[in-house]
Parts: C-alpha cells; structure tokens; sequence
C-alpha cells in the first residue's frame, strides 16, 4: 500500500461543529437575509473589538469601498496607501474615480512610513488608507495626526488584523473607521464577508444604507435616499461568524503558539529575515507567517523545493503599483517604491494557521533550511 506524500496547505480555517449548528438554525428559520442574526453577528463584533458601531458587509473589500465612498472620495481626488497590500486597499479609491498615490513603507514593520505619506500629500489628497499587514498594526497615531493636519480622512484596512492591539487598543476601537474581512484565510472566516467599524452613529446609519441600494431606515422596501450598492452580508453567513467569535480567544492564541514556534524553528537559518516582534505599542495578531529569504537565494528554486514537499507557499505580496492594470492605468514602473519592492522579491508566506501540527512545522522549517542552503 502506497502512502499519500505529506501536504501542508498555506491555510485552513477552524469550523466545527457549532457552525454547523448556526447554519442549520438559520436554514431552518427561513430568513436567509436581512434577518435577526446580522444584528446580533454586528453587536457581537463590536463587543470583540471593543467598537461603538459595527456594520457587516459582504466582504472586506465592500468595507473599503463604503467608506470611501461615506468619506466623500471622488474623480480627481488621491488617496495615499501602502503598495506592499492586497489589491482591495489601492482599488477601493479606484472604484471612485481617485488616483491610487503609494508611499514607501517602512522596512522593518511593512506598513507604510508615515514620513513617506506626509511627502506624499498634495492638495488634491483626500484620504489616507493605513494597512496593518500581516496583522502588524500601523502607526495609527502619527498617520492620524498627518490625516489632521491636512483635513483628511483616515481609514484603517485591518482586513489581515483582526485581535491586533495598537497602543494597547484592540484595532476597531481607535476612533477611526476600520474594516475587517472574512475570507477563509483570516483569522476568523464568513466564507466571504467583512465588518466596518465606526466611533459614528451618523458613518454607520450611512454605511447601513449604503450596503442595502441606498434604502434609508425610516424608508419603505422601495424607497432608495442614495445610490447604494448591495453589499449585505447574509444571515447563514452572519451566523458562522457568530460560532467564530465564540472561539476568537482559541483561535487567536493558536495562531500565537504556531508563530512562536515558527520563531524558534527557524531563529538560527543563516540571512532569514523573520517577522518583526511586537513592542510596547504594537501586538500583532496573526494572520501569515512571512520570512524575507536571505539576498542571495533564489525565491522561486525554494518555491519548486517547498512544492515539491507537498509545502504550500504564496508570493506576499507582489507591489500593488507594479500589477500591470496598474502600470497601464497610471504609468506606474520600477523604482517608485524601493523598500516595498525589494521586500516584495524577497518575502514568502509559509503554511499557517491556528491548528498547524508542531510535526508539520518542522518540517517545513527543515524543508526550508534545506532550500535555502
Ligand atoms: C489587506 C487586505 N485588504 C483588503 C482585503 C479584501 O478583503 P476581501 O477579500 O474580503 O474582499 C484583504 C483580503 O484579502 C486584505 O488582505
């Protein structure tokens, strides 16, 4: 009897039983949307973050563009963000019509350098959308003094930060529209799915209508006060979020545990750049495990290595100002952010997720080692 090759996949999430049992009660309910469980999936959030209002929407990326748009951003504007992102946080300012501005980031952290956004704002910048990548949180309290001092609007992508603390704050509760997103990679999963949160009643009555087509609350099923869009999460989907947050501490201190390990495994590779740690004003919580492979290896020779392995690994994360939409679009090349792109050739997510086996990460520390040397 042959043995199936060991394969360790980039990322599982960590459903059991009691999302079943969600689902289940909702299927049975009858209402599959616009029912009970989104407002309860809604206060149980905020009542995690430790956020005044909380507004589910159908993904993360719908959270980014809302607010763009409730913050008014439209053709001509800039908004400043950080090119070492996912796609969502550059494109929501697309989406209206704004010129997407990058600004360097910051070598050790990856989130962007606050000195680089100051730089970066014109009198046509109207927002600035702070990225706290990798579940590392963003220097909040300097970009939100820039954000100040030239009347912009700060919005937080904590997509990848759900748990993280900034200033001893969980991110949802400093005072700035933030958005969080439930892809099945993420700490916790909707399937697809997201939640704003806003220290705004007004932001979110806004953000409400504008994810139902614009309906106003104290308006008919047919009554539309503004051009919406449908952006509603659904009540099956609300419902795994609410088994999610009951076991949000587990999987949060797994995910801590599989880190720590991946730490000291891999703490003596020769010229392996790992993770930043957490200090007194940054608690990371994680969402990947990413190291910056030594000058002199070659990225994608370790990649076929890994793969070979049956190791799953992915390239986070390629330049969002280098995507070629992006360089067609706005004639953006090589060289317009240095630090970003040389981590972008460099950085490599290995498997991670909160039930990682201590065997499976051996090996795929070992693995690595090996590829490497
Ligand atoms: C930094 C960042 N922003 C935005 C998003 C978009 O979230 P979603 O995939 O839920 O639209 C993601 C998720 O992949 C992300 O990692």
């Amino acid at each position: 009897m042959s043995v199936a090759p060991r394969q360790i996949g980039l990322s599982a999430p960590w459903l059991d039983e009691r999302e079943e049992e969600l689902v289940v009660e909702v299927l049975r309910s009858g209402r599959l949307s616009l029912g009970p469980w989104i407002d309860r999936f809604e206060e149980e959030f905020a009542a995690a973050v430790g956020a005044p209002y909380a507004a589910a929407v159908s993904s993360g990326t719908a959270g980014l563009h809302l607010l763009c748009v409730a913050a008014g951003i439209g053709p001509g504007d800039e908004v400043i963000t950080s090119p070492y992102s996912f796609v969502a946080s550059a494109n929501c300012a697309v989406y209206q019509g704004a010129v997407p501005v990058f600004a360097d980031i910051d070598p050790r952290t990856l989130n962007l350098d606050p000195a680089a956004v100051e730089a970066a704002v014109t009198p046509r910048t109207k927002a600035i959308v702070a990225v706290d990548i990798f579940g590392y949180p963003s220097e909040l309290d300097e970009l939100q003094a820039i954000a100040r001092s030239h009347g912009l609007a700060l919005i937080d992508d904590a997509c990848e930060a759900l748990g993280a603390r900034y200033r001893r704050r969980l991110l949802g509760a400093q005072g700035q529209d933030a958005v969080f997103a439930f892809y099945p990679n993420k700490q916790i999963t909707t399937g697809e799915g997201g939640v704003v949160t806003t220290a705004s009643e007004e932001t979110w009555r806004l953000l409400k209508s504008l994810r139902n087509q614009g309906r106003a609350d104290d308006g008919g099923w047919l009554d539309h006060a503004r051009l919406g869009f449908n952006y509603r999460l659904d009540d099956i989907r609300a419902a795994i979020g609410i088994g999610q947050l009951e076991k949000l501490d587990r999987i949060l201190a797994g995910r801590t545990e599989v880190a720590a390990r991946y730490t000291g495994l891999l703490a003596g590779v020769e010229g392996l750049g790992l993770p930043c740690p957490n200090d007194a004003d940054h608690e990371r919580s994680w969402f990947v495990y990413v190291v910056e492979l030594p000058a002199q290896a070659d990225r994608e020779a370790v990649i076929s290595e890994l793969g070979a392995h049956g190791i799953g690994t992915a390239r986070y994360l390629p330049c969002i100002h280098l995507q070629s939409y992006m360089r067609e679009r706005y004639g953006f090349t090589e060289g317009l952010c240095p630090v970003a792109e040389e981590k972008s050739r460099r950085t490599l997510a290995l498997p991670f997720h909160a039930r990682l086996a201590p065997a499976d990460q051996a090996f795929v520390a070992d693995t690595l080692r090996q590829a490497i040397a």
